[in-house]
């Protein structure tokens, strides 16, 4: 199993690959897989702006893709003055998959959450039943 330094290091490769042309912030993801796979997704921007991937998403979709659907980890990184925080659509989309370890580093420092700490009450009354 890869050691959080070297999720955190693949995390910054996939940021090279950042296709953000409009904001110039690169971000970087990887996910770990159960099965000790790395798969790495960075942010893809659009012209139209909305249309635009956040790099965990695109990790999750690549993973998925390939098969990997459990995930003990995800690290993001960006060179942000503070590890970065990712925004609410990316939690929600974390927590779909139940990712157990959310590491979040800029140049000089990582953080650890879990998804219970960035997205309380994740799933509570989504699609309950009334009867
Ligand atoms: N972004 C991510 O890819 N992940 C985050 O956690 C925060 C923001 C991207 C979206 C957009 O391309 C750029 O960073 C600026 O918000």
């Amino acid at each position: 199993m890869p050691t959080d330094q070297e999720l955190i290091s693949a995390a910054w490769i996939a940021r090279e690959k950042a296709y953000a042309p409009y904001s110039k912030f690169k971000v970087g993801a990887a996910l770990l897989g159960a099965d000790g796979e790395i798969v790495l997704g960075c942010n893809v921007e659009n012209l139209s702006y909305g249309l635009t991937n956040c790099a965990e998403r695109v990790a999750i979709g690549a993973a998925v893709a390939r098969g990997v659907t459990r995930f003990d980890a995800v690290a993001v990184v960006a060179d942000t003055g503070v590890p970065i925080s990712p925004c609410g659509a990316c939690r929600q989309v974390l927590a779909e998959f139940g990712v157990g370890r959310i590491i979040l580093a800029n140049r000089t420092e990582s953080l650890e959450f879990t998804l219970e700490e960035l997205l309380p009450r994740m799933s509570a009354g989504i699609l309950d039943k009334a009867e």
